[in-house]
């Protein structure tokens, strides 16, 4: 049986909800997988540094708050000292969970960056790396032997990256249309109940769907991201957040999302890709209300979904959770199923 060591850089909900799954179903998923995982390394901004080639003991290292530091453990230092763990760890693949940043990527960028020139593979769910530099980070992975890999960073785990990718090959898609914010989704839904904007939003961070600063997901900066995402991995294209013309939900009113709704229709925030004739590639970010057969029109509350439209099949749309935790680190294993693979045949083919 093959065996996987992680780093876990960021140790917030994703990483620790990925800790947790390797700590209550590790068996299991050897059993499932064909490989074992163990983790060797985690840095946080808080807790600091920690190194234990052998493994760390997840049940501690998850008992641990805000107000403990990894300094006093064996290979532990109160320190994050995140390029010296990415570059020394024993570990073969590193789990990039720290926040986004939608304006330079960073530090994200620099940690996916050094672990590819030291020959590791990375699995993260932070759009930054992917969205803002995601061709020069591929090419990297390629000339240092590596995987990259960011399921998570557009519909949590929710396969959307390699439905497309994989599944549909051969397929030509020339439409991408996705509800892939799932904060604004429900705020719309709420509105349609007949809630104010103000107070949908209000409702949504009151039940943790939306930040205490809910500009990303409201005005489409969010949705920005994921649709450059989308259109440079899956139609090919070279798009920068300022190739995709954006309009949040902000200047939507109840009486717009009511008047619609009588109507049959339903106002969703929906970011676009498509690919003409020539192969140009353009995309947006804009509500738009949908007619009820549009295949995106019944997807309500937080719940994401994208609809390819293609050449030799029509529209195939798929639908799931766009976020939570333990979700999205869902989407970590799914990569680190997808790195063992490549690991596989690749060794396969050098047999
Ligand atoms: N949660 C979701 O539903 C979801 C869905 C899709 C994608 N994502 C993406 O996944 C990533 C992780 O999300 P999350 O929910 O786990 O966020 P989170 O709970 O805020 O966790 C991020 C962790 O990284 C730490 N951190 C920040 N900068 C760091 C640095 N320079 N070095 C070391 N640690 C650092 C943070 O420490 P502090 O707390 O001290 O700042 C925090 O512990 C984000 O990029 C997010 O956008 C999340």
């Amino acid at each position: 049986m093959t065996h996987h060591d992680l780093a876990l850089i960021g140790f917030g909900g994703v990483n620790r909800a990925l800790a947790e799954i390797i700590r209550d179903r590790g068996e299991t998923l050897a059993d499932d997988l064909g490989f074992t995982l163990r983790v060797v390394a985690i840095t946080d901004l808080r807790l600091g540094s920690l190194m234990q080639s052998e493994g760390i003991d997840l049940h501690a290292a998850l008992a641990m708050t805000g107000a403990d530091t990894f300094a006093g453990l064996p290979g532990g230092d109160a320190e994050p000292r995140n390029h010296h763990v990415i570059r020394n760890t024993t570990a073969d693949v590193i789990s990039e969970a720290t926040f986004t940043n939608p304006i330079d990527g960073e530090p994200a960028i620099s940690h996916v960056r050094a672990a590819l020139e030291s020959g590791k593979s990375v699995t993260t769910t932070n759009k930054g790396p992917v969205a803002l530099a995601g061709a020069a980070l591929n090419r990297l992975a390629e000339e240092n032997g590596a995987s990259f890999e960011y399921e998570g960073s557009v519909m949590s785990g929710t396969p959307v990256l390699r439905l497309a990718g994989e599944t549909l090959k051969g397929l030509r898609i020339t439409r991408i249309q996705g509800i892939l914010n799932g904060t604004s989704n429900f705020v719309l839904g709420q509105m349609e109940a007949g809630k104010s904007l103000d107070d949908a939003v209000a409702e949504a961070q009151a039940l943790g769907y939306a930040e205490a600063d809910p500009t990303a997901d409201i005005e489409g900066s969010d949705v920005q991201l994921k649709v450059v995402i989308l259109a440079n991995e899956l139609l090919d294209a070279e798009l920068t957040t300022a190739d995709v013309p954006r309009t949040g939900i902000s200047g939507i009113t109840a009486t717009d999302v009511i008047a619609a709704a009588a109507a049959g229709e339903h106002w969703k925030l929906i970011g676009t890709v498509e690919r003409d004739e020539s192969g140009a590639v353009t995309a947006s970010v804009q509500p738009l209300s949908l007619s009820a057969d549009h295949p995106l029109a019944g997807i309500s509350g937080a719940t994401n979904a994208v609809a390819f439209t293609t050449d030799l099949l029509g529209t195939v749309t798929i639908s799931g959770p766009g976020a939570g935790r333990i979700e999205t680190a869902y989407a970590l294993l799914s990569d680190i199923i997808a790195i063992d693979a490549h690991q596989q045949s690749f060794a396969g083919a050098l047999r």
